[in-house]
């Protein structure tokens, strides 16, 4: 039986931190599952790290889809969670309707979308037809040009209190998780706080419901640089099944991140 959110939710509740790593096809998935991850992501990382992109924008809804299907076939405990790709979902709350359905029908159960208040209302839309969303603030790596580079967001007050409305409203709007990338720990430990639904973190402290990771990057497989909130957890581990079952205990363990790993 899979991971269902309702579950995962009460489980952050209680004080557990939840685990959640990309992946992009079906032996890793496998092998993440055993591992004990809670949640699959199958990210538009994928761009970058299986496609050798510089960036996520070109990845296409098809591509989205058969790896979804991929991660899909080789797990059965993780709750699989699509990435909506660029392009896919910034248009209308129809679109993006459209779009996730067809990673649902893929395999996902749940999907990600990047962005805050402006992506309110698509949110809500989404989850009124059975479509539970992961809302991704922070840096949004889709709005890379916009933002500039790969950056720490939520620096200054203003931006900081943006953060946290974004979060709030996406909550209100029936998003049943939060990801946060690239923020200020103390920025991230409020709108966790601030929040009933757990909040998911990478590059934004300890103080979060749980940890997400880019499975290249934790098992020092890209060769491209790693942003400071990676650790590499093959070091020491006999295999990448035991690199990925050392990520779950520590981040279970809250002994990942450490403040070195944080902005
Ligand atoms: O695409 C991805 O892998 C992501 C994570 C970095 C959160 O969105």
């Amino acid at each position: 039986m899979r991971n269902t959110i309702p579950q995962l939710q009460e489980r952050a509740k209680g004080g557990e931190k939840l685990v959640m790593l990309t992946c992009y096809d079906s032996s890793f998935a496998t092998i993440s599952d055993e591992a004990g991850v809670d949640i699959l992501l199958i990210g538009d990382s994928l761009g970058m790290v299986i496609q050798g992109r510089d960036s996520t924008l070109a990845v296409t809804l098809e591509q989205a889809e058969y790896h979804v299907a991929c991660v899909a076939r080789g797990s059965h405990k993780a709750l699989v969670l699509g990435d909506l790709p660029f392009g896919a979902y910034q248009e209308s709350p129809q679109q993006a309707f459209h779009s996730a359905a067809r990673l649902m029908s893929a395999g996902a159960g749940m999907v990600k979308l990047e962005g805050g208040a402006h992506m309110v209302e698509t949110t809500r839309f989404l989850v009124d037809r059975g479509i539970p969303v992961c809302s991704h603030i922070g840096l949004t790596p889709q709005s890379v040009h916009t933002l500039g580079g790969y950056k720490v967001q939520g620096k200054s007050d203003d931006a900081a209190e943006k953060l946290v409305a974004d979060a709030q409203a996406l909550e209100a709007a029936g998003a049943s998780i939060v990801l946060m990338e690239m923020m200020p720990a103390a920025l991230a430990a409020r709108v966790t706080r601030s929040l009933h639904v757990p909040t998911i973190g990478i590059g934004a402290g300890a103080d979060v419901s749980g940890q997400v990771l880019v499975v290249y990057d934790m098992l020092d497989i890209f060769p491209g640089r790693k942003p400071r909130f990676v650790k590499n957890f093959m070091e020491g581990a006999p295999s990448v099944k035991a690199g990925i079952e050392a990520y779950v205990k520590a981040v279970k363990a809250k002994t990942f991140p450490a403040a070195e790993h944080s902005f």
